[in-house]
C-alpha cells in the first residue's frame, strides 16, 4: 500500500491493512516475547473459548502526528489498565501494563508511515485484542491467550465529522445488564448493540442512546461512546454500573474543570435531557460528537439541542482543547501523552 495515495479528506473508519501487527502469547502461566507479523490472519483452534463463550476483549486508542512531526499516543496506560479490568471481569490472563506499552510502541514504530500527517486531521487507530485460545467445550476460561495489536489510519467515526447529529432511544433494547459486562470492553456488548444500532441508522440516527436496563429511567451511554450534557457551566455525565469507563470522558471531565466548569458524575433521569443546553457523545473513535437531538421513539419525545447541526460553544471548546492536547498544539499539563521515538 502506497500511503501517498490515501485521500485523507475521505478517510473514514473502514478497515485498512498496515504493514505489521504484533502478537504475544500466554502459555504455561506466563507471557512470551512480542512477535512481529505481517499476516492479517490468525490460526486458532476451532474450539477456542473466544469463539464459543465470548472470552474476548479489545481496546481502542489513537496516535497523532504533531506539527513538529512527533507521534503522540493518548493515555495508553489507561487503556492498559482497562484491559486488565476487563480481563478480571471475564477471567482472562492479565497483560502487564509494561508489556502493553512495549507492544504499542513497537507496532506504531513498525507502521510509522501509516500515521497520518498533521494537516490531515486524521490519526492512527490502535486496536489491541485479547482472546482465549484454549480448546474447551465446557463453559470455562482458557488457559492460553493471544494478545495482538493492529493499527490503521482513520478519519472521523461519524461520517459527518464534527457536526451535531441526532441519536435515538429505543426502549425495547438493552445494551448491558445492570450488573453484567457493561463496564468491560468485551465483544458481547457490541453484539447486543448490532440490531438496535442498525435500526437506529435505518431510522436516520447516528447512534442509539441506551437507558439503564433495570428501570429504563436513567441515561446510560451510546453504542460506541459515553454521554454528557452541559448546562449552567456544568458538565454532567452518567454514573452507572453498566457503562464503559471512557478514557475520553475522564479526560473531558478534567478539561471541563480546567476550563472553570463544574463536573457532576451522577444518574441522569431521562427528563433531565430537556434541561441541557448542549449534549454530546465522547470516545476514542467518536472524539467529541455533539448531539443535535435525542428522540425517545416509544414515548414520542424529542429533546432538541440545535437545529442546524452546528455544535454548541461548550462542545466546540471541549473538542478543540482535547484535540490540541492530542496533536501537541497545547501543553500536556496532565501528562496524558506519550511521545513515540
Ligand atoms: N462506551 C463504549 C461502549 C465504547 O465502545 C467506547 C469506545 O471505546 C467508549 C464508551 C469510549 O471510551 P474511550 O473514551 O475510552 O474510547
Ligand atoms: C473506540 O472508540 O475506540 C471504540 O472502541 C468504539 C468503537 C469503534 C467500537
Amino acid at each position: 500500500m502506497d500511503t501517498n495515495t490515501i485521500d485523507w479528506g475521505k478517510l473514514g473508519f473502514g478497515y485498512m491493512k498496515a504493514d505489521y501487527n504484533v502478537r504475544c502469547y500466554y502459555r504455561d502461566g506466563k507471557w512470551g516475547e512480542i512477535e512481529v507479523s505481517s499476516e492479517e490472519t490468525i490460526n486458532i483452534h476451532m474450539a477456542s473459548t473466544c469463539l464459543h463463550y465470548g472470552q474476548e476483549a479489545f481496546e481502542g486508542m489513537k496516535a497523532f502526528r504533531g506539527k513538529d512531526g512527533k507521534i503522540r499516543v493518548f493515555r495508553m496506560d489507561e487503556n492498559a489498565k482497562r484491559l486488565q479490568h476487563t480481563s478480571d471481569g471475564i477471567m482472562m490472563a492479565k497483560l502487564p501494563i509494561e508489556k502493553f506499552a512495549e507492544a504499542v510502541r513497537k507496532v506504531i514504530k513498525l507502521n510509522e508511515r501509516f500515521v497520518p500527517p498533521y494537516e490531515s486531521g486524521c490519526s492512527l487507530y490502535i486496536r489491541p485484542l485479547l482472546i482465549g485460545i484454549s480448546p474447551r467445550i465446557g463453559v470455562g476460561p482458557s488457559t492460553e491467550y493471544l494478545f495482538l495489536i493492529f493499527v490503521q489510519p482513520v478519519g472521523p467515526y461519524f461520517k459527518d465529522g464534527f457536526k451535531a447529529t441526532p441519536v435515538v432511544i429505543l426502549r425495547q433494547y438493552d445494551r448491558a445488564a445492570p450488573l453484567g459486562t457493561g463496564t468491560y470492553k468485551v465483544g458481547g456488548n457490541y453484539a447486543a448493540s448490532l440490531v438496535p444500532g442498525d435500526l437506529g441508522h435505518k431510522m436516520g440516527y447516528s447512534a442509539v442512546l441506551y437507558l439503564d436496563a433495570k428501570e429504563k429511567k436513567y441515561v446510560d451511554e451510546c453504542g460506541p461512546a459515553n454521554f454528557f450534557g452541559i448546562k449552567d457551566n456544568t458538565y454532567v455525565t452518567p454514573k452507572s454500573t453498566s457503562i464503559l469507563p471512557s478514557i475520553t470522558n475522564m479526560s473531558l471531565q478534567q478539561i471541563a474543570e480546567d476550563m472553570g466548569m463544574t463536573v457532576e458524575r451522577r444518574q441522569i433521569p431521562e427528563e433531565e435531557l430537556a434541561t441541557f443546553e448542549e449534549a454530546g457523545e465522547c470516545g476514542t473513535a467518536a472524539v467529541v460528537s455533539p448531539i443535535s437531538m435525542v428522540k425517545d421513539q416509544d414515548l414520542d419525545k424529542e429533546y432538541v439541542y440545535c437545529k442546524d447541526g452546528k455544535p454548541g460553544p461548550v462542545c466546540t471548546a471541549l473538542y478543540n482543547k482535547l484535540r490540541a492536547i492530542q496533536y501537541g498544539d497545547e501543553p500536556d499539563t496532565h501528562n496524558w501523552v506519550t511521545i513515540i521515538d
